[in-house]
């Protein structure tokens, strides 16, 4: 065609038109596209123990919910995390959830579905249960950087109900949605802490709670040239201080809020600390830190390896940041016999041949096995060293590696422990699902079957816990009580009234970034209101340094550095008990450093007790603030993603924050900044996994 100037409005036009039609066409294109969740690399989920399914339920059935058949979907179940990135790809997601039929058997079953976008809960389905008819949902991603899928157990006493993702699919725009992370980058460890200082200072607590007439043992943790003395002003009647070692001991018989001067002194100075004795009824005013076996010895713990333990925190300077408490855990009793049919039907259970006797002695009391040749001596040669003893137990006829248990003996229990001199008791619940009802003479009902489902009751789950807890309660000694029950029953609305001190929030912890941010990040925000000094959340031990577990083959974590600043500081934050499970024989100089930086132990020692919580999230990034005693902010602000984070941080005022304020990098222990609150800005740079810990202290 000729173009003229005729023709060249219609050629304007036809142009006009295919650019249109171009558009259309491009918008055709960009129209979103269907991909299943089943497409997706499933089997980087988070879940123990099971394979997930594509398509099928758990068991490998078809998926079926409340008798609705499905064709697709994710097989999973209560517990399971599955993380999705995203990356601004995808619009929506949808899909219908539940329990699978196969679980209609059990009355029990139950789980609760949430999706969480870039640290938000977008969707949340409320417990379900067996049977239960599928909940359809819709969400909206649009600009969003990850999704995770959850499966939370609904508070049963399982934590192993199959549970159903069922035509779970998302539109997508662009990027197509992935399954499970980018690979971290490797990176060396890396010390952040700096030495502490040879002049002395007094870390740690500035609070120790203890009941009238109860012993007091509290090791001033002093860092500095040695030697150093020690003196304390205006301690309370039946309290003093061993001048060369720092040992406060005594008894205080009158309740009262005692304030004394704690002092530390050497030849380069002198430094003192407002110290309190609060006598009351509430002890572990502050979480407790200390030394668990568990995670590097399992079921395999000599003696020696304690004591060694105990040695060993005094000898590295430990002792010197405030940890305090040596506890054994499972596997000082004996075990049931070789020849109990249990055996035969759990060959995968760790049977241990050295520890063949019988469980209690004739006039019932408890007999530890001979790897413990005298408890007595072991919880002594602890004490003398100025530290706390602790010891585990199960309110089952057997506790979890098939050792003695507590079951209708524990008064006799509390008073051995309590004579044995222990300090501290983790009672798990192992083996106490076999423990049947009974009828009393005076009609009253004995070991109460767990209603919790039924009624919403959960007598039977506090009953055991109650009666430790009491007989615990009438010794002569302040013994810290730790409940290990998982989480069942939701403790943390109840552990205060059966005398508890802490309970765990979840189910056992392992060394992975995986477990613990499935802990920390997803399960523990609602326990948090119910946490205060002297109860507190327990979201399990530290998996850093060296940990071994069940038969101690020790190795290095499995949690890489930035994800062990993580942990460290998140638990910091929560205030929850600090327990190390690592091989103290081989403490390492970056390990050593994460548990002995002061300011970092100070957020977790703070009297307030405040568990933080997630309050702002933006994309990878989660921003947990904790209110201080003395007015100042603590703030984590923690990547999610394995790549490193760039942004710059405005929202102060969202934290409640007004004014002036000192910024101050804890782990650095340096100053970086002032900033206004209403509009000034903290520029963040934290590595994949990683985390900056920073302290905001208002400026008068
Ligand atoms: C349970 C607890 C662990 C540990 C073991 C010991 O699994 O949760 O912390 O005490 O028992 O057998």
């Amino acid at each position: 065609m000729i173009i003229n100037r005729l023709t060249q409005p219609l050629v304007g036009r036809l142009a006009a038109l295919l650019l249109l039609t171009g558009a259309l066409h491009s918008l055709a294109c960009a129209a979103p596209s269907t991909v299943w969740l089943d497409e997706l690399a499933i089997e980087k989920i988070y879940q123990y123990p099971g394979k997930p399914q594509r398509n099928k339920s758990l068991d490998g059935n078809p998926m079926s919910i409340g008798g609705v058949k499905f064709e697709r979907g994710l097989g999973t179940r209560s517990e399971s995390v599955l993380y999705i990135r995203l990356n601004g790809g995808s619009t929506r997601f949808s899909a219908s959830v539940g329990i699978d039929d196969e679980m209609i058997k059990s009355k029990v079953a139950s789980a609760e579905f949430f999706v969480i976008g870039d640290g938000k809960r977008l969707w949340e389905s409320g417990v379900m249960r067996a049977g239960d008819k599928p909940k359809a949902f819709s969400v909206d991603l649009t600009g969003l950087k990850s999704l995770v899928l959850q499966v939370g157990w609904g508070g049963n006493y399982r934590f192993q109900d199959n549970a159903n993702w069922a035509d779970a699919k998302f539109e997508v725009v662009g990027e197509k949605p992935t399954a499970g992370e980018a690979k971290l980058a490797k990176v060396e460890p890396y010390i952040l802490t700096p030495k502490a200082p040879e002049t002395p200072r007094i870390n740690g607590t500035s609070v120790y709670g203890v009941r009238p007439g109860s012993p007091v043992l509290f090791a001033i943790p002093a860092t500095g040239k040695r030697p150093m003395s020690f003196a304390a002003k205006n301690l309370p009647a039946g309290l003093s201080v061993d001048e060369k070692t720092g040992h406060i001991t005594g008894k205080i018989a009158a309740k009262g809020d005692y304030t004394v001067t704690l002092v530390a002194k050497n030849s380069l100075g002198t430094n003192e600390k407002k110290f309190r004795f609060v006598c009351g009824d509430q002890i572990a005013l502050t979480p407790p830190m200390g030394w668990n076996s568990w995670t590097v010895y399992g079921h395999a713990a000599w003696q020696k390896d304690i004591e060694q333990a105990a040695h060993l925190m005094v000898s590295t300077g430990l002792i010197n940041h405030g940890w305090s408490y040596i506890n054994l855990d499972d596997s000082w009793q004996n075990q049931r016999s070789a020849q109990d049919p249990y055996w035969a039907k759990n060959k995968d259970r760790f049977l241990d041949p050295e520890k063949q006797a019988p469980l209690r002695k004739a006039d019932g009391e408890i007999q530890p096995n001979t790897r413990f040749p005298d408890m007595k001596a072991m919880v002594d040669t602890i004490h003398s060293l100025g530290l706390k003893a602790g010891l585990y137990s199960s309110p089952g006829p057997y506790a979890c590696g098939n050792t003695a248990g507590s079951y209708k003996h524990e008064k006799q229990d509390a008073e051995t422990y309590a004579r044995w001199g222990f300090d501290y008791l983790k009672y798990d619940y192992c083996f106490y699902t076999e423990v049947k009802q009974e009828k009393l003479a005076d009609g009253k009902i004995a070991y109460p079957n767990w209603d919790f489902i039924e009624t919403d009751r959960p007598e039977g789950m506090l009953y055991p816990y109650r009666l430790m807890g009491e007989h615990l309660r009438a010794q002569n000694r302040d013994i810290y009580y730790s409940l290990c029950q998982y989480g069942r029953a939701y403790p943390w609305k109840w552990g205060a009234s059966v005398h508890g001190n802490s309970w765990r929030t979840t189910i056992d912890i392992m060394d992975t970034w995986e477990s613990m941010t499935k802990i920390g990040f997803y399960y523990h925000d609602e326990t948090a209101p119910y946490q205060k000094p002297g109860q507190w959340n327990d979201p399990d031990t530290l998996v850093i340094g060296q940990v071994g577990g069940w038969e101690r083959k020790i190795r290095p974590t499995r949690m890489a550095p930035d994800e062990q600043y993580t942990q460290v500081s998140l638990w910091s934050l929560f205030s929850a008990p600090l327990l190390i499970g690592l091989d103290m024989t081989k403490l390492d100089d970056f390990t050593y450093s994460l548990i002995s930086n002061d300011e970092v132990i100070a957020i977790n020692q703070d009297p307030l007790g405040i568990q933080a919580t997630c309050t702002l999230t933006a994309g990878d990034l989660r921003v947990y603030p904790k209110p201080m005693e003395d007015g100042s902010l603590a703030v984590g602000f923690f990547n999610m993603y394995t790549g490193e984070l760039k942004q710059d941080f405005a929202e102060f005022a969202k934290l409640g924050l007004k004014g002036k304020y000192r910024v101050r990098d804890v782990w650095r222990q340096q100053d970086i900044a002032t900033i206004d609150a209403g509009n000034g800005k903290v520029a963040l740079t934290i590595p994949g996994h990683g985390v900056r810990l920073y302290r905001l202290y208002p400026i008068k």
